[in-house]
């Protein structure tokens, strides 16, 4: 069914918080290897922005694209940033990611998006926007393996970390923490050396980046960077 299946990590509390390396940020033409550079790194994941242009103002990456990315080895959130996801979930399910998450706001029947992604074979998440409130997500923590908090508006790689999430975030944690203990809480937008810290302490155990970790050219010390800011900032 799912060609990563077996490659998926259970869900690790051990060793919080989990980076996972957005290929948005990295070189488009160039992909490939600098997905291997983020596995040589020690990435927990890569995380694959798929944006329609309706939903957000820009366009990237299809199911191609992850099914390329397969034999890496490392298993993949794809991030869905499209309007009527319920129309792609299969798609990206088929092409080998190991979570697919859609927007709250791009959808009407959440809960049922949730459990189809499950019944299709991948782990299901939810993100939401800087701007829709966490209590809207609150009845359906229960059917999530991931909740995704934005901490930039989506659309573009390289924005400000939006400061005034990391309350939500630790709401998030509050609520996760009841409801699903089990399910990851990644934040996505902004991520950097500046701001990891906050972002883990505020409760994240997942830390989606792309250009803080492709600008430099050197993607093991921006990983090593972004482990050294948050440690200790969480068990
Ligand atoms: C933005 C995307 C992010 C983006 C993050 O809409 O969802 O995954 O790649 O890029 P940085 O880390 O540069 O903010
Ligand atoms: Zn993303």
């Amino acid at each position: 069914m799912v060609s990563s299946m077996n490659s998926r990590p259970a869900h690790d509390t051990e060793r919080r918080p989990l980076i996972a390396a957005s290929m948005l940020g990295a070189d488009h033409g160039r992909l490939y290897e600098a997905a291997v550079a983020a596995r040589d790194a020690g990435v927990d994941f890569l995380h694959i922005d798929v944006m329609d242009g309706r939903f957000v103002p820009n366009i990237a990456f299809g199911p191609g694209v992850v099914r390329s990315l397969n034999d890496v080895g490392v298993p993949m959130i794809v991030h869905l940033m499209v309007d009527e996801p319920e129309r792609h979930v299969s798609s990206f399910v088929d092409a080998g990611a190991a979570y697919v998450t859609f927007h709250l706001e791009a959808t009407r029947h959440p809960h049922r998006l949730l459990q189809e992604t499950r019944r299709l074979g991948a782990r299901a998440g939810l993100a939401i926007n800087p701007g829709t409130p966490v209590d809207a997500v609150t009845e359906l923590l229960s059917a999530v393996d991931l909740l995704l908090i934005m901490t930039v508006n989506p659309g573009f790689g390289g924005q400000k970390f939006i400061r005034s999430v990391l309350p939500k975030i630790r709401r998030a944690a509050e609520l996760l923490a009841t409801a699903n203990p089990q399910a990851f809480l990644e934040v996505d937008g902004g991520i950097s050396a500046e701001t990891v810290a906050d972002a883990v302490a505020a409760g994240s155990t997942v830390l989606a980046a792309g250009s803080s970790l492709f600008s430099s050219g050197d993607v093991a010390a921006a990983v090593d960077t972004l482990r050294s800011r948050c440690a200790g900032e969480r068990g």
